[in-house]
């Protein structure tokens, strides 16, 4: 009898396996990424019939469970859905634990709470528990690598949520290789996520991200959790910004924004009063636009710089806004009569946010044409407006949303799309500049 091949080689960035060592990924492109591991051959499952008629499926989607913190609560869809499981991933250091710490306690509160830390012992949780002034004593923290184990724990003592920290930190023994490789994450996840859906417990795993943005190993794990969601924040400093990336039980574009102090995250009230706070006035390149993240309105500030004619190539550069929604905002601006096809362009989003929405052309049309003109726009002005391929701005969603955040915060004139016009009509305090053309706006800001 021949021996059975009982390794392959998987790529430890996306998940590929192959049978024997490659240099690099035909997949995903990554160099020096394949380890050997062992191979998950199961033998077939022999099953109960566990099937019923979709009318009488149980949903439970409706009883969520409050994470205490509402503005996770809203980037989940509403709370935590029994029996989901969450993927909250993020740099080493930004905050998963401390998060995920707050949000123990909340339920620990009403009802146990099981904290699986496979990343530090039972005493540094509670170190850092009584920094957070965490004393509960039905946030049960459990020091455990092995995942029958965890589950074991978790089937003896059913808890309202079950918190694994990190999926890259536990492994079932009974596969070979290491901790954190792309095989046991998966074992490791699907036990997890067997117990979550049998239990309708929501577990909540953490995931430690790479420097190339991946969720190392983890990138396998996306499809088999119900949510993504991330943590992302400039490690120097305090902010951060959790959202969604994937939620089977809510919208993907919702965020929450939060501040790390000395009494751990804490949820920032007036996110388009901070991000606007640094907001230099009076300089050319600044323009203010009212972007739609998730259910709510945010006032972001858009800057750039336009250089001096350059010799070559000039360069383009995006930071935080769509860099071919950049390129096709520079050309509309050159068949508007601002030449800019010589000279270096800087666009950036002030605050570390990202601006994914079309709605901002028009903010950074404003900006452009005022640093390349070097006069500073009219104070106290919002813009907002997608920009068409013709130079045509064209009407965004949720006006009224965007009016209200940019009236709440004292500004007192708005450039929008004169589709949107109307909806400008129940804010009197705002005066509107209803735009149809790029040309036509060019003329009227007179910058
Ligand atoms: P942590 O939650 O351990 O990050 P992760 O789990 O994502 O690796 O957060 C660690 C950082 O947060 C650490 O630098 C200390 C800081 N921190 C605070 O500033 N305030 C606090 O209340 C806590 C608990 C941590
Ligand atoms: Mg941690």
């Amino acid at each position: 009898m021949r021996a059975r091949l009982t390794t392959v080689f998987a790529c430890q960035s996306c998940g590929a396996v192959s049978p024997k060592w490659l240099g690099r990924c035909p997949d995903c492109g990554e160099w020096n990424s394949y380890i050997e591991e062992a191979r998950s051959d199961r033998p077939a499952l022999t099953v109960e019939p566990a099937y019923e008629p979709i009318s009488q499926a149980t949903v439970a989607t409706e009883s969520r469970l409050s994470t205490g913190m509402p503005g996770l609560d809203r980037v989940l869809g509403g709370g935590l859905v029994p029996g989901s499981v969450i993927l909250l991933g993020g740099e080493p250091g930004i905050g998963k634990s401390t998060l995920l710490l707050q949000v123990a306690r909340s339920i620990a509160a009403a009802q146990d709470v099981l904290y699986a830390s496979g990343e530090e012992s039972a005493a540094q949780v509670r170190l850092r528990g009584e920094r957070l002034d965490i004393r509960e004593p039905r946030l049960l923290v459990l020091a455990e690598t092995e995942v029958s184990r965890i589950v074991a724990h978790a089937e003896a003592r059913p808890p309202a949520a079950l918190v694994v920290d990190s999926i890259q930190a536990v492994r079932k023994s009974s596969l070979a290789s290491a901790a954190g490789t792309v095989s046991q994450v998966r074992e490791a996840a699907g036990a997890l996520q067997r117990y979550a859906k049998a239990r309708a417990v929501p577990v909540i795993l953490i995931g430690h991200v790479t420097k190339d943005g991946s969720l190392a190993g983890p990138k396998s794990l996306e499809h088999l959790v119900d949510a993504v969601v991330t943590v992302e924040g400039d490690r120097g400093g305090s902010r951060r910004v959790v959202r969604a990336s994937k939620n089977r039980y809510g919208a993907v574009d919702e965020l929450a924004l939060y501040e790390m102090t000395g009494q751990g995250l804490v949820e920032i009230a007036n996110p388009s009063a901070l991000l606007l706070a640094e907001r230099r006035k009076g300089v050319p390149g600044s323009a203010v636009t009212a972007s739609r993240e998730g259910a709510r309105s945010l006032l972001v500030e858009i800057q750039a710089l336009v250089g001096p004619q350059s010799a070559g190539s000039p360069r383009r550069v995006a930071i935080g806004v769509d860099g071919s929604r950049l390129a096709l905002l520079l050309a509309v601006l050159e068949g508007a009569g601002v030449a800019l096809a010589s000279r270096e362009v800087f666009v950036s989003c002030a605050g570390g946010l990202e601006v994914t929405e079309p709605s901002a052309d028009l903010a950074i049309v404003a900006a452009l044409a005022s640093s390349a003109r070097g006069r500073a726009l009219p104070e106290g002005s919002v813009w907002f407006g997608e920009i068409g391929l013709l130079g045509e701005v064209r009407t965004v969603t949720a006006g009224v949303s965007r009016l209200k955040e940019a009236a709440a915060l004292g500004f007192d004139e708005v450039w929008l799309p004169a589709g949107n016009a109307g909806e400008a009509a129940g804010f009197p305090d705002l005066r509107a500049h209803p735009i149809d053309r790029v040309s036509e706006f060019l003329k009227r800001m007179s910058v």
